[in-house]
């Protein structure tokens, strides 16, 4: 039976952060790029965590950023009550249970939109109505970064990088079962896109520098200033 990404993640959160640990190769790295090409002694003062999850990225921004307001949004009400608990004693963030498509902060409100792993849940043609909103809700200046899984840019291409996936997955511990419970939900919600693809769409929507940060297999850092 298909359910929708909201169940799957609603009824994965409580074991979400030790599974995603099992499967994702160079997880820390990834999200410690997201970091790295800051603009030196910058401060944002309001982040964005889009599709937060249980938090590991939201932990991330606490250490770099403690001072900033931090908004933490996603679909699925368990995962992001899973934040909640995690942070219960941070009074800089807010929580948003929302879609990505229902986004609807002000013009020029945030400095800083992050993301890891979770743009790759929507089809291309809504990914294009995000980065045009994201555009808009940046700042002059502001900056959109993201971590996701990528696809290649032939089907060879592709199909190596699951299959590099799968055994640095089994390495990390993941389980056949594990797995097969990826597979299931990759081949039911997930819209790997081309690099090339999210680069010239950025460059298309005016953001002034667009850029690939870092790239591991099908996991690719990518980065956009307004
Ligand atoms: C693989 S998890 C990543 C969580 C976290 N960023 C991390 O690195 O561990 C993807 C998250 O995106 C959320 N998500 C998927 N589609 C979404 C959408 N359309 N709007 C908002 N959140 C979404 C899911 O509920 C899930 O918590």
């Amino acid at each position: 039976m298909q359910i929708s990404v909201e169940s799957f993640y609603d009824q994965l959160s409580s074991e979400y952060t030790a599974l995603i640990n099992k499967c994702v190769p160079r997880y820390d790295e990834m999200l410690f790029n997201l970091f790295c090409y800051l603009p030196e002694g910058w401060q944002p003062q309001r982040i964005l965590d889009l599709g937060c999850g249980t938090g590991n990225l939201t932990a991330a921004i606490l250490v770099h950023f403690p001072d900033a307001e931090i908004h933490a949004l996603d679909l699925s009400a368990d995962i992001l009550n899973q934040c909640k608990e995690r942070f219960k004693e941070n009074f800089n963030i807010q929580y948003h249970q929302q879609d990505f498509s229902a986004l609807n902060f002000p013009e020029n409100h945030f400095d800083l939109i992050v993301s890891s792993i979770a743009i790759h849940h929507i089809p291309d043609e809504q990914k294009l109505k995000l980065y045009q909103k994201i555009h808009h809700i940046l700042k002059p200046k502001g900056i959109f970064e993201f971590a996701d899984q990528t696809r290649g840019a032939t089907e060879e291409i592709y199909q190596k990088h699951i299959s590099r996936w799968k055994a640095a997955a089994f390495e990390l511990g993941s389980t056949q079962e594990n797995w097969d419970m990826w597979m299931k939900h990759q081949d039911e919600h997930d819209y790997h896109t081309e690099v090339n693809w999210h680069l010239e769409k950025l460059k298309a929507l005016n953001f002034e520098t667009v850029d690939i940060l870092w790239k591991n297999v099908m996991w690719a850092v990518i980065y956009a200033r307004k």
